[in-house]
């Protein structure tokens, strides 16, 4: 299953190719081109690039957007790697990784952007590719029920799933120790508000992309600036991850939620989410059910509100309303 799974992605990918390479020019070159931008899609902890899910997300992509070039991010090629890479591995070293895999692939190098979609843990990961290299950029990321603000728990693992239960248990001892730091992902955005200096000092992803030390990187503010849509999806009902308005970079201690706009993090535009905000790229949206369970209506409405050609927006004439869909349902204006 996996190995056909695997040459059905590899013949799409090579068909593409050989469109792109009988052109003269990159397709991308043309203002007035309405070739989709090419979107990567990063996957979520336990899960593969080429898993039949992923799949199917890459063939919605493609309905709702004919000729769109997807690819799905990979630590490793063989599926059982890659899914192992999705609980064990430095998370700087995997997305360095990535850059470089994206930065030489020959389709998505020569486009002028790309889209990006991130499920789970991918939504987060896909923020440290676009703060720390950006190379080709991304113009509209979309993260469904990411860890933004981290987690203050770990998940329960399903009882046959022993790499899980084996990451699960070597965090409980000690999620700052370097050994977990360095090897363990999910550690990497774990974020205990009750142990913030801990975390301040030893997380190896989060405390870092998340502009929270005290000297603030630069590039990962303009990176996000420059978005020009940043779509959180939470789940509404979400069990599996803790708390689960980290989907909405919400900060949760203890009983107390403080939305994004009304943290420092945003007011004083650590990670140029404010900006991001003020030109109307910033936006809220609620998926029915638990963690992960998605329809193909709602992919197929985020596909089609923030994929697709470069210049989509021509001919488009009515910005959507920003209430539609659960948007912006904090009742808070955009200034505070
Ligand atoms: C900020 O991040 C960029 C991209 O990863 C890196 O090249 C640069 O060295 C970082 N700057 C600081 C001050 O850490
Ligand atoms: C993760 O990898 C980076 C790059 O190799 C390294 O600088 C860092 O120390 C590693 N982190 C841990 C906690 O081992
Ligand atoms: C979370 O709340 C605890 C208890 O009120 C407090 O000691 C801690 O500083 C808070 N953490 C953050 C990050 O605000």
């Amino acid at each position: 299953m996996a190995i056909k799974t695997h040459l059905r992605l590899l013949l799409t990918a090579g068909s593409l190719l050989a469109t792109t390479f009988a052109s003269p020019v990159s397709h991308f070159d043309d203002d007035d081109d309405d070739t989709p931008l090419p979107v990567v899609i990063w996957h979520g902890l336990g899960d593969a690039y080429n898993a039949d899910g992923m799949r199917q997300v890459a063939a919605l992509v493609d309905t709702i957007n004919p000729g769109t070039l997807v690819y799905p991010i990979r630590i490793e090629e063989a599926a059982s790697r890659d899914r192992y890479d999705s609980f064990v591995g430095n998370v700087t070293e995997q997305l360095a990784k990535v850059c470089a895999d994206i930065a030489a692939h020959p389709i998505l190098s020569t486009a002028p952007a790309i889209d990006a979609v991130g499920f789970s843990q991918g939504g987060q990961l896909l923020r440290g590719y676009i703060e720390r290299c950006n190379n080709p950029p991304v113009r509209s990321l979309i993260t469904f029920g990411s860890q933004h603000n981290g987690i203050t728990a770990f998940r329960e693992c399903e009882a046959t799933n022993w790499i899980c239960r084996f990451a699960m248990a070597v965090l409980g001892t000690n999620p700052w120790s370097p050994t977990v730091q360095g090897k363990l992902v999910p550690a990497q955005y774990f974020r205990d508000p009750d142990q913030y200096d801990k975390y301040l000092e030893h997380s190896n992803f989060l405390a870092d992309i998340n502009n929270e030390r005290e000297v603030k990187n630069e590039t990962y503010k303009k990176n996000m600036a420059k978005l020009e849509n940043f779509v959180m999806y939470m789940f509404d009902e979400d069990m599996t991850v803790v708390p689960k308005e980290t989907a909405w970079f919400e900060d949760v201690n203890g009983t107390e939620i403080t939305p994004l706009r009304a943290r420092k993090l945003y007011s004083e535009d650590w990670l140029g989410l404010r900006e991001l905000d003020r030109k109307g790229g910033l936006k809220f949206r609620t998926a029915p059910g638990d963690h992960m369970q998605l329809s193909d209506e709602l992919l197929a409405e985020a596909f089609g509100d923030f994929f697709g050609p470069l210049n989509r927006h021509k001919g488009r004439s009515e910005p959507r309303p920003a209430s539609r869909g659960g948007e912006d349902e904090f009742g808070m204006g955009g200034d505070l």
